[in-house]
């Protein structure tokens, strides 16, 4: 039990979610002392829950574990991948309907970042996709602020010195140059806070673009941006199988 945050919700919502009964429902259970909160019974409907960690039962019985959701959403640039911003700029959720159990991003892009974001409320599949020991790859497309060297390409592939570490060996592709930046695509298997923006700094260079394009096997192709779609059973089979290469260079 918790302060309000976004994987909490009141119980008398909790309940309702659940989908046995509506909210109403749900408050006069509370009053009647047939609702419990980890073994205690709780008669204030307003208490908040955290819906991953609480039990809550009914007249002794677990409430039934919510569906699994996966969504795969292709975020716009200037959305952030947070539930509210106090200062009242655009998140991820505006482009999401209301869904009967909450979902949370697995891990972050930056504001300006744009492409594929998972969303899920499976907590053990999202931990599988961020652990840098699962080796889970996520292609970035990049437009760097100036060209680029192919000895600048290859320090960003043999592993970079970054404040927090060297980075592990990347995959890199030079896609083209204009007359003044390189575009080339980057394949990492950690997820560093702006990894990709600190590697190109790294090399005294800036990101102008940056737009994930693929994760483990799932490719952004055929999502338009600001849509999202579910993941099927077998694309997060694939997720949670898919620390091999996936690449396609
Ligand atoms: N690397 C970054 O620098 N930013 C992102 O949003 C994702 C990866």
């Amino acid at each position: 039990m918790r302060a309000a945050q976004h994987n909490s919700k009141t119980l008398d919502r909790v309940l309702s979610k659940a989908g046995i009964g509506s909210r109403t429902d749900a408050r006069s259970w509370i009053g009647a002392g047939r609702v419990a909160v980890n073994g205690k019974i709780i008669q204030s409907p307003d208490l908040w829950v955290d819906v991953t960690r609480d039990r809550v039962t009914l007249d002794g019985r677990p409430l039934a574990a919510p569906q699994k959701r996966y969504l795969l959403l292709y975020k716009p640039k200037a959305y952030l991948t947070t539930y509210k911003d106090p200062e009242g700029r655009k998140t991820v959720y505006d482009l999401l309907p209301e869904t009967a159990e909450w979902i949370f991003p697995v891990g972050r892009l930056d504001q300006d970042t744009t492409g594929l974001l998972i969303m899920t409320n499976d907590t053990d599949f999202a931990n599988y996709i961020m652990s840098p020991e699962s080796k889970v790859p996520k292609t970035y497309l990049v437009k760097a602020s100036t060209l680029l060297t192919d000895d600048q390409l290859d320090r960003l592939r043999n592993g970079i010195e970054l404040a927090d570490g060297p980075t592990r060996p990347a995959a890199v592709k030079r896609i083209r140059d204009s007359a003044r930046h390189s575009f080339f695509e980057i394949t990492i298997t950690e997820g560093r806070n702006r990894q990709v923006r600190r590697m190109v700094e790294a090399l005294g260079a800036k990101v102008l673009k940056l737009v994930r394009t693929q994760i483990g096997p799932i490719e952004i192709a055929g999502l338009e941006i600001g849509k999202h779609r579910a993941l099927t059973t077998e694309e997060v089979r694939m997720l949670t199988g898919s620390n091999a290469s996936t690449r396609k260079s």
